[in-house]
Order: structure tokens, then C-alpha cells, then sequence
């Protein structure tokens, strides 16, 4: 079923640590790990785990706006997902908000501590304007790379070419990289994951899909894990 859920092309709407921990399985991760959050627009992801000793760096377009214009956007986004939610709520599984108006709580609530953050974080250098496919970091400058809610969710927004780059590009600065959702704006599986996975198989990356313990859209419980180093 398509044309449901339109958004904007990448609307700003932020998810919290907890929700990251699930969707990337980082229960367990070391301290200290230097992470980049790319595509990581509101969420309070990078605000909660620096204060947890990780080192994270938070990368968006979005950034180039100051905090009151971020609010604007955070406002209109509210309404189309709102709107969204109501034409395709079916097409979400409701265990683990309960209701339309818990999860708008609950996102509304990571934001906030995302806006909170973001004036000192843009001072240190933990928020930083970028845009994917062109990172302005040097190689391996990270030990992780994760995208949530960017790669695969836009598929029909962002082509096949723009995937590949990307996926390559965040291989560049970081030795793994992890992405989720795979599936689309529809629900579907992502027209462009198996050939991205051909591609970096072909390189000689190892590559995972690996389910996880969260499932939001109905059948989004996976996420890519990718191994950057190609054996030599
Ligand atoms: C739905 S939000 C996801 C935010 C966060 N990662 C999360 O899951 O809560 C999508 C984000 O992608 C960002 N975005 C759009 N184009 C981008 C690009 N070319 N490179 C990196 N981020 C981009 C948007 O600004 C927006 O903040």
C-alpha cells in the first residue's frame, strides 16, 4: 500500500538512547567509543550518550539552522506525522507505545533534550552541519557509524546512487557502520538494501542483517551492520 505516509524529504523528528540502544543493539557497547549519529537531525541520542562518557558526534543538515527555526521544523513535522499516523496507524505495531499520543510524548520528550543540548553541543563541536553523501571528516576519524530513520527509510526520495555513496562514504570514516530501519516509507523492504549489500560484498565487505529487539513499522526489526575493511 503506497502514498499513506508522505513526508518531506527527510522531515526533522527524533528519536531517544534508549530507542538507538534497540535499533542498533548497543547494550553492551564499550565506553568511549567514538560515534558518529549521522543523519541524527532531533534526536537526544548524542545528548544523552556524551553524558555517558561516549564520544559522539552528531552530523545533519539540519544543523545549519539555529534553535528557534529547528523548533518550527520540529512543529510541522509533528503535524504531518500526526496525519500520517492517523491514515496508517495499521501499519504499526502498538505494544511498546500503547498510543498515537504516548509515542508523540515520547518523541516530543527526546526532542526537547535534543534542544536543550544543542546550543552547547554546536559550541563543542558535538553537532555539526554535514550532509550525506559528502562527510567532512577525515578516515576512520570514528569507531562506529549509525544512520537511523535516513538511508533505506527515503527510498524513493534518494535513488539508488545516492545509497551506495552514502553507505561507502560512512565506511570511510568509520570501521562499521549500522543502519535502521530497512524498510521504506511504505513498510516495504528497501528497493535499494540487497543492491547496496551486492556492492559491498563485491568490494569484499562483510555484511549482516541482524534482527532486533524493536519493531515499530510492522516487519521493521532488522538492521544492516557493515564491516568496512576489506580483507587484504
Ligand atoms: C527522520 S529524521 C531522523 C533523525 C534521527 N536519526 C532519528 O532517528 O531520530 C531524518 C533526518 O535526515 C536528515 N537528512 C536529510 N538529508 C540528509 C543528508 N543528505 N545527509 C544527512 N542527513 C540528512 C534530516 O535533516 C533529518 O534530520
Amino acid at each position: 500500500m503506497t502514498g499513506e505516509f508522505e513526508l518531506e524529504a527527510a522531515a526533522p523528528w527524533g528519536r531517544n538512547r534508549a530507542e538507538y540502544t534497540t535499533f542498533f543493539d548497543l547494550a553492551g557497547l564499550p565506553a568511549r567509543r567514538r560515534i558518529l549519529d549521522c543523519a541524527a537531525g532531533p534526536s537526544s541520542f548524542t545528548a544523552e550518550a556524551s553524558r555517558l562518557g561516549h564520544l559522539v558526534v552528531a552530523a545533519d543538515p539540519l544543523y545549519g539552522l539555529p534553535k528557534e527555526e529547528i523548533k518550527v521544523r520540529i512543529e510541522e513535522s509533528r503535524e504531518a506525522i500526526a496525519a500520517g499516523l492517523r491514515s496508517a496507524g495499521h501499519r504499526f505495531v502498538w505494544d511498546a507505545y500503547g498510543t498515537p499520543e504516548n509515542l508523540e510524548a515520547t518523541r516530543l520528550s527526546a526532542m526537547k533534550h535534543f534542544l536543550e543540548d544543542y546550543e552547547e553541543g554546536l559550541a563543542e563541536g558535538r553537532y555539526l552541519e554535514a550532509a550525506l553523501p559528502g562527510l567532512p571528516f577525515e578516515d576512520a576519524a570514528f569507531d562506529l557509524a549509525l544512520s537511523s530513520h535516513f538511508l533505506f527509510l527515503y527510498s524513493a526520495q534518494f535513488d539508488l546512487d545516492f545509497h551506495l555513496a552514502s553507505v561507502l562514504e560512512l565506511c570511510r570514516v568509520a570501521p562499521e557502520v549500522r543502519i535502521f530501519p530497512l524498510l521504506d516509507l511504505d513498510g516495504e523492504r528497501s528497493r535499494h538494501l540487497l543492491p547496496v549489500i551486492d556492492h559491498l560484498q563485491g568490494r569484499g565487505l562483510a555484511t549482516e542483517i541482524r534482527k532486533v529487539d524493536y519493531e515499530f513499522q510492522k516487519g521493521g526489526n532488522e538492521m544492516l551492520l557493515i564491516r568496512c575493511e576489506a580483507p587484504s
